[in-house]
Formats: structure tokens, C-alpha cells, sequence
């Protein structure tokens, strides 16, 4: 189930997902400390996760009560591995039930904020004062632990809200050290990771280049390598991570669908191709996008006649060249474990859900290389910096894969994408002047099918609306408007209603998701 095609370093910590909120987080905390961490299912059968070697296991918090019905369980074999565990919350439980100690259904819950009293030295608090603050998030609670585990620590809610058992490194704590409201959480995982499994911090961008140039180099050999580049951060980081593992042997494709940003196409060929000497094989395919959108308002339809006729001018330009032996992706690690981590192994499916057949026929071997599979979007930005890349590009807001075309409210025209790009590269061009791009999540123009009637000197007008639209989001799941100062607003609009020429009026979008998405369409 776990393949591991190109990278994997010696020593692991694995995570088993019980659902927690936070699983993803505790992976990321245990990464920036410098050990790789991944996350594994709950349900992984003790023969799998014996294969997979960990050096130690943490086990995630989970909305469930352990009383629940259907509640994860996991393996108790796991335990007899003979490496260190660290139960976080619901993982507490697990461990409460294993060795036999008793849980309930707290009469009280216990969310947010809470102090806990340290009662017992041990290794997994060193450094920690006697009382300190803590995130919980917990309606079960541990009655009494299981014999040959102390109680380490107390809060006002739960007199059992640590435990352990030195002698088998086993620990449990009811808080969430990955969270950053816990004070010293970071020191909880820090002793955990160093003073009690002794793992080396030796998990770094630098470590993770080498390991995967010698994996792809040894995968893919002398054979040729086919890659989809969108100009976006993750197939730009894997264009420069693929190339610098096997140069000329990559060939990348880059179709420009006529619904680009403004100067986008040029900017692509420009850096990849004449800065990086990249096999970039260019096609503007904008005539055949706009011929089948033309007339085209509904949303889903713009998204399925654009993804379709992608895949055939990619397959078209690709096949000019010949057959490939592998085909690349930049998947991120969250795609591959939103796919199989609680869910079972039904979804696992899921994780191929971006291979495309009719992109695979064209690969002789059937296999696609993803070099990214295995990190966070943060973590893939700090490769590109690793690699040279122009903070400029890794450090751009996401663009949606139908592009404009989800911008322009109603028909797609060639005269309404003009004005848009113009608009918007109006807007991104102020929003970094005013140093506010990093600061926002995405903000961009849509332009609104709606005449309405200005004065411009003596004339009336009668032209089209642009609105903007500005988020603040941590992962486009919930996002909240983001505040403009009035100064940069004023600007904009004089700059869009004055440049633009077909635009008299700019609104500015106040809508949260939910209920508003963060796009239009
Ligand atoms: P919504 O509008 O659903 O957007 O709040 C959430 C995030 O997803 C992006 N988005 C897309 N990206 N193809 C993409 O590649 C799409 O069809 C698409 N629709 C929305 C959107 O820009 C935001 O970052």
C-alpha cells in the first residue's frame, strides 16, 4: 500500500491517524525538528507496519470516543514492536485499552486552554516547569492507568492527563504538544524524539535533495522522463528537482490554454527554458480552449471542457516526441494521506485520482514518479529556496487550473480575458508594491457580466464591473475577506477604472467561506 518509489530516510517516526484535526500538524512539528515522520492508517496490520521499520510510533488524536461503536482501533500487536510510542489523546486511550487501565466518557469536557501539574519526573517533560499551559480537546478521560504506568501529570479536569511507562518508553498525554497553544509543546516532542527514542536530527531539504536525485537517478536511469508543467509551485519545484537529478532526460510540456495570467506564457519559457535550458516543449493551444468555451456559463462544464482538452493537446504534443519510460507529477503528501488515512482502504483509490489512462498509455513502464509525494506544501517551497528558486514563483498564491475561465463570470471572450488580465495584473502589481502579496492567502480580479453606467470627462459610459476578491486562509478550506488599507483600494480602482479601457466601476468582495467559496465560480 506504501510505495515508496523515490525517497525514504533511514529512520522514521510513523504516525497512525485516528482522525485528529491535528494529524497533519504533528507530522509537520516532528519534521521541523528534523526527523521524518509520516502518517500511516490506524487499521494498518502489524505485518505492514512491521515492514515499514519506524524508529518509533506516535498515535494521533481522533474525534471518536473510544466508547463509540465504530471507533478506530488499532492492532495491539503494535505494541510489541519494541519501540517507543507516544499516545496523543485519543492515542492515550489506545494505549489505556491496550495494556488493560480503564477510560470513560468524561462527565465534563475539557477544550481549549487548560493547566496541567507535572506529578512525576520524566523524560518527556525535562525542561518543563511544574505547571503549565496546554491545549485539550477531549470528552473522554483515563480512570485509572494500567498497571506499570505512572501518572505523570494532572489538570484541573482530568487528574490523569499523562502517563507512562519508563521501562517500555511508552507515553500518553491527553493535551496536544503539536499545538501551538501548548507552550512547551514543542520541548514535549523534543524529549520524546531525542532524549527518549534518541533519534538524530538529520532530516533536512539538503538530506531530502540528495536522497532523491540518487533515487530518481536510479529509478529512471537512462530512460526519459514526460511531466505536465503548469508554471505553478509544485510542477516548477519538480521540474527543478527532476532536472537536476537527470537534465536533458526530462521533457516537460507546457500548454498555454488561453486563459492565463498576463504575460504568464512568456514568463514560463523565459525562466524554464532560457534560464534553466530545460527541455520545455511550449504549445499555445488557446484558439482550440476558446473555440470549445465559447458560450459556455456553467461553472462545471467550463472546468470539464478545460481539464479534456488539456489532456488531449498534452497527449498530442507529448506523442510528437515519442513514448516515454515514466511520466512525472508533483502530488503533495497531503493529497496521498487525505486518500488513505481514516478512511479505509476502499479510498484508498483515491489517491490516483489525478493519473489520467490515457496520459499513462503513453509510458512504457506505466509509472509516474512523484518526488514530492511525501511533503508539505511549506516544505515543497523550502526545496525550491534549497534549490535556487525565485521566491517570486515559490512564494505564489494558488492559481486554479481552469484559470481565467472561473474568473470570468458567464462567457469566456477573448475581449473579457483581456480585460481581466489587465485588471489583475493591475491589482497584483499594487498589492506587492504595498508589501501585502505574502501577507494574503489569494487575491485576484473576476470579471462581472454587469453593465453598469459611469462618467468619464463629459461622457457617459456604459462598461463592464470588475469585483476583487482578497482572502487571508490557512488551506483554502475557510478563509476570511482580507482588510485592504483604503489608500491601496483607492489606488487600484483609480489604476483599473483609469488603465483599463472596457471597465468604469470596481467592487471589492466582503465574503467569507464558508458560505462564499474563495472563487467565483
Ligand atoms: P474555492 O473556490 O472552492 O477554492 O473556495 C478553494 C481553493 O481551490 C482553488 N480552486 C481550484 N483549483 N482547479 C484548481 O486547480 C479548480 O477547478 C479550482 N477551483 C477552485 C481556489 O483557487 C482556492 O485556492
Amino acid at each position: 500500500m506504501f510505495d515508496h518509489t523515490v525517497h525514504i530516510p533511514d529512520e522514521r517516526v510513523i504516525i497512525l491517524d485516528f482522525g485528529s484535526q491535528y494529524t497533519q500538524l504533528i507530522a509537520r512539528r516532528i519534521r521541523e525538528l528534523n526527523v521524518y515522520a509520516e502518517i500511516m492508517p490506524h487499521f494498518i496490520s502489524f505485518d505492514e507496519l512491521k515492514k515499514e521499520k519506524p524508529a518509533a510510533l506516535v498515535l494521533s488524536g481522533g474525534p471518536s470516543s473510544l466508547y463509540d461503536k465504530d471507533s478506530p482501533k488499532a492492532d495491539h500487536a503494535i505494541f510489541s514492536l519494541g519501540i517507543p510510542v507516544l499516545g496523543i489523546c485519543y492515542g492515550m486511550y489506545i494505549i489505556v485499552d491496550a495494556f488493560k487501565g480503564k477510560s470513560a466518557g468524561a462527565i465534563s469536557k475539557e477544550y481549549g486552554r487548560a493547566i496541567i501539574d507535572i506529578k512525576q519526573k520524566s523524560p518527556l517533560f525535562t525542561g518543563l516547569k511544574k505547571r503549565e499551559q496546554v491545549w485539550m480537546s477531549h470528552g473522554d478521560k483515563v480512570i485509572s492507568p494500567p498497571d506499570e504506568f505512572e501518572v505523570i501529570a494532572a489538570s484541573e479536569n482530568a487528574e490523569i492527563s499523562a502517563i507512562q511507562n519508563k521501562k517500555n518508553k511508552i507515553y500518553g498525554v491527553q493535551f496536544h504538544p503539536e499545538v501551538y497553544h501548548t507552550v512547551n509543546g514543542k520541548r514535549v516532542l523534543e524529549n520524546f524524539l531525542f532524549n527518549i527514542c534518541a533519534l538524530k536530527p538529520t532530516w533536512n531539504m539538503k538530506s531530502f535533495i540528495e536522497s532523491s536525485v540518487e533515487a530518481i537517478k536510479e529509478q529512471v536511469k537512462d530512460g526519459s522522463v514526460l511531466l505536465g508543467l503548469s508554471g505553478g509551485v509544485d510542477s516548477s519545484v519538480t521540474a527543478v528537482l527532476l532536472q537536476k537529478s537527470i537534465g536533458k532526460q526530462l521533457y516537460c510540456v507546457f500548454v498555454n490554454n488561453g486563459v492565463l495570467r498576463k504575460d504568464e506564457a512568456s514568463q514560463v519559457i523565459d525562466r524554464f527554458r532560457r534560464h534553466m535550458n530545460l527541455n520545455l516543449i511550449y504549445v499555445d493551444a488557446s484558439n482550440q480552449f476558446l473555440k470549445k468555451l465559447k458560450g459556455i456559463i456553467n461553472p462545471e462544464i467550463k472546468r470539464r471542457i478545460i481539464g479534456r482538452e488539456f489532456i488531449k493537446v498534452f497527449i498530442k504534443e507529448a506523442q510528437k516526441i515519442g513514448k516515454f519510460d515514466f511520466l512525472a507529477q508533483g502530488t503533495l503528501y497531503p493529497d496521498v494521506i487525505e486518500s488513505v488515512s481514516t478512511k479505509g482502504p476502499s479510498d484508498t483509490i483515491k489517491s490516483h485520482h489525478n493519473r489520467v489512462p490515457e496520459v499513462l498509455k503513453l509510458i512504457k513502464t506505466g509509472k509516474v514518479i512523484e518526488p514530492l509525494k511525501e511533503l508539505f506544501k511549506d516544505e515543497v517551497r523550502q526545496l525550491g529556496k534549497v534549490m535556487g528558486m525565485p521566491e517570486e514563483l515559490l512564494l505564489r498564491h494558488p492559481f486554479p487550473g481552469p484559470g481565467l475561465a472561473i474568473r470570468i463570470i458567464g462567457d469566456v471572450t477573448r475581449e473579457r480575458i483581456a480585460i481581466l488580465q489587465e485588471a489583475d495584473d493591475i491589482l497584483l502589481s499594487e498589492i506587492k508594491n504595498a508589501g501585502l502579496y505574502n501577507k494574503l492567502w489569494q487575491i485576484f480580479a473576476v470579471f462581472l457580466p454587469v453593465k453598469s453606467v459611469g462618467v468619464m470627462g463629459d461622457k457617459r459610459t456604459y462598461e463592464n464591473v470588475i469585483a476583487i476578491r482578497g482572502v487571508t486562509s490557512v488551506d483554502a478550506m475557510t478563509a476570511d475577506w482580507a482588510y485592504l488599507p483604503e489608500a491601496v483600494l483607492r489606488k487600484i480602482s483609480n489604476r483599473i477604472i483609469n488603465e483599463v479601457k472596457g471597465v468604469n466601476r470596481v467592487v471589492f468582495d466582503i465574503s467569507s467561506k464558508p458560505p462564499s467559496t474563495i472563487e467565483w465560480e
